[in-house]
């Protein structure tokens, strides 16, 4: 395309400001703008800003008004379906040993909230091992395999589809590389890239991040499903013979891979679709909430609920909307596949209002702003619940099963390392104990553990430390079993039976250590 022609483009879509200052530019960094920009459909912008727009302006009483929680009938639950669990775990596990199971990890996000300038999946909590949250997904993938190996005695795979962005794939491969894909094969480890959406000002206009340069971000984990069909990711998927998956996010330390009892769950259900929930107890909590608008399955975001709303509760006192979304979804390929080939263009963006510094193009000069002075368009992962045949809900402990780190721990004390670290441990103990292990101080004593009470029975040995640390003295036992030993508490009998530990304890592939007998 000509510079004339390309010029002509962005006259007719009213973008032409991005060539303003071309003249000032090297010849690589002309090339390079003037490259980017004829990658771009203007018109389709336009389209996806204008859509954005009527669809953030729509009044939010409407949305509230329409709200129900989510019926009994789709639940499953890890607490109160106690009885099922044993079937829905064999099920999955199954499914699983004949390599029909796959997981996706939607890595794309920015991490601005942590504030590291890495990719999340990098990061070290700080654990005794200073494993990163990628390491600990892989050993539970491997230890899975191995599970349902032994269950079925065939070899099995789970392959392992990482979505990142533009900003984090280079980077996330080469950690990969450097860790040997962390004992997986590589071949079974597929990496993919989401697309990235012009940032605009509240007049559709689109900002420069430098004079050469258009200010992009990655257009939502909703970008998923584009994504899965501009990478062949579908065919990758049916070819190798894969029926369901499990969609997760990079940042929840707890996060069960492939968890066989959600797989199980949904396959007894004969669901195309399904999500699962933690308990929300604080109508602030920054979680999404499962429920039905006008009578349709779908996540209202937190940044999308009135507080009003997020108060009400039912008369047992719990949240009215409480199936708090921890961003675990399954998916089967041929639902997919038809969110892929069919629906995908029919996503609305989710309209995000940001401070976003840029080129002002009348001055030039780089504009740091102190209020929201544009957008950034998102699809979200979930928002394809709405096409689902057969669309069920699991909901599982938190204190199992959740604690994503999104904050720094300079910020606030609410999901960061030192959460994300404490839930980990917490229970990692819990696990020793519910395995006939004890933890003695350090003359001996033992440390008493607390039953923690779910639904009126004791639900196991807890030990009920760090939900929510509320000072420096109220420090776990420090305990991390790895996830080659034990994907969810099973098989620790033979590492702590009848034995006492003096913490900090860790049990990995190696043997169990007790860090200060042994000086360490
Ligand atoms: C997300 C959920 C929210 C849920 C919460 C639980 C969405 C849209 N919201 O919120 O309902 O209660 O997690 O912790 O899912 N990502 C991409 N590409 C992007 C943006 C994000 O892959 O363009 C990935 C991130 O890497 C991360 C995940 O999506 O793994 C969630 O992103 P984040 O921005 O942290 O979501 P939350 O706002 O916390």
């Amino acid at each position: 395309m000509e510079q004339s022609e390309l010029r002509a483009r962005l006259a007719h879509a009213g973008q032409d400001h991005l060539l303003r200052f071309l003249p000032e530019l090297s010849r690589a960094e002309q090339r390079a703008l003037s490259e980017e920009l004829r990658g771009m459909d203007f018109e389709e912008l336009g389209r996806f800003f204008r859509r954005a727009m009527e669809s953030g302006g729509a009044g939010q009483d409407k949305v509230d008004a329409r709200m129900e929680p989510v019926p009994r009938q789709v639940l499953g639950s890890a607490t109160r379906d106690r009885d099922q669990l044993h079937d829905w775990e064999q099920r999955g596990l199954h499914h699983i040993s004949q390599s029909k199971v796959a997981v996706l990890l939607l890595a794309g996000g920015q991490g601005t909230r942590l504030g590291v300038s890495y990719p999340k999946g990098m990061y070290d909590v700080g654990l005794p091992s200073h494993k990163t949250l990628f390491q600990i997904q892989a050993e539970r993938i491997l230890k899975l395999q191995q599970l349902a190996e032994k269950e079925h005695g065939t070899k099995c795979v789970i392959p392992w589809y990482i979505m990142t962005s533009g900003r984090t794939m280079e980077s996330t491969k080469e950690f990969f590389l450097k860790h040997k894909y962390f004992g997986l094969k590589k071949e079974n480890v597929v990496f993919f890239q989401q697309g990235l959406l012009p940032a605009m000002g509240f007049d559709g206009k689109i900002l420069l991040e430098e004079k050469s340069k258009v200010s992009m971000a990655p257009d939502g984990n909703g970008g998923l499903y584009r994504a899965l069909g501009a990478h062949g990711i579908m065919e990758d998927m049916e070819r190798r013979g894969i029926g369901s998956i499990h969609v997760y996010c990079v940042d929840n330390i707890l996060v069960k891979v492939a968890d066989p009892r959600f797989i199980g769950f949904c396959i007894q259900k004969g669901a195309d679709c399904g999500a699962k929930v933690v308990e929300k107890t604080n109508p602030t909590e920054p979680v999404g909430v499962v429920c039905r608008v006008d009578g349709v399955y779908q996540v209202v975001e937190y940044s999308e609920i009135s507080l009003a709303t997020a108060q009400k509760r039912s008369p047992d006192g719990r949240l009215l909307f409480n199936a708090g979304n921890i961003a675990n979804h399954y998916f089967t390929v041929a639902f997919l596949r038809d969110v892929v080939n069919t629906y995908e263009p029919q996503l609305q963006h989710h309209v995000a209002q940001k401070k976003i510094p840029h080129v002002d193009v009348a001055s030039g000069q780089l504009l740091q702003p102190d209020k929201p002075n544009g957008i950034k368009m998102e699809k979200f992962v979930f928002d394809i619940f709405q096409f689902a045949k057969k669309f069920v809900v699991y909901e599982v402990l938190r204190e199992d099963e959740f604690s994503p780190l999104k904050n720094a721990d300079s910020q606030n004390g609410k999901d960061n390392p030192t959460t994300a670290r404490h839930a980990l441990m917490s229970l990692h103990h819990c696990w020793v104990l519910n395995a006939g292990g004890h933890f003695v101080d350090e003359n001996g004593t033992r440390i008493p553990a607390i039953p923690r009470f779910t639904n009126g029975r004791p639900d196991a040995i807890r030990a009920d430390v760090n939900d929510n640390l509320k000072d420096a003295n109220d420090l776990p036992i420090q305990c991390e079993i790895s996830p080659l030993v034990s994907y969810g508490g099973e098989g620790l009998e033979q590492y702590v039976k009848n034995r006492e530990f003096r913490a900090p304890l860790i049990i990995d592939e190696n043997g169990v250590h007790e860090l200060v007998k042994n000086g360490v």
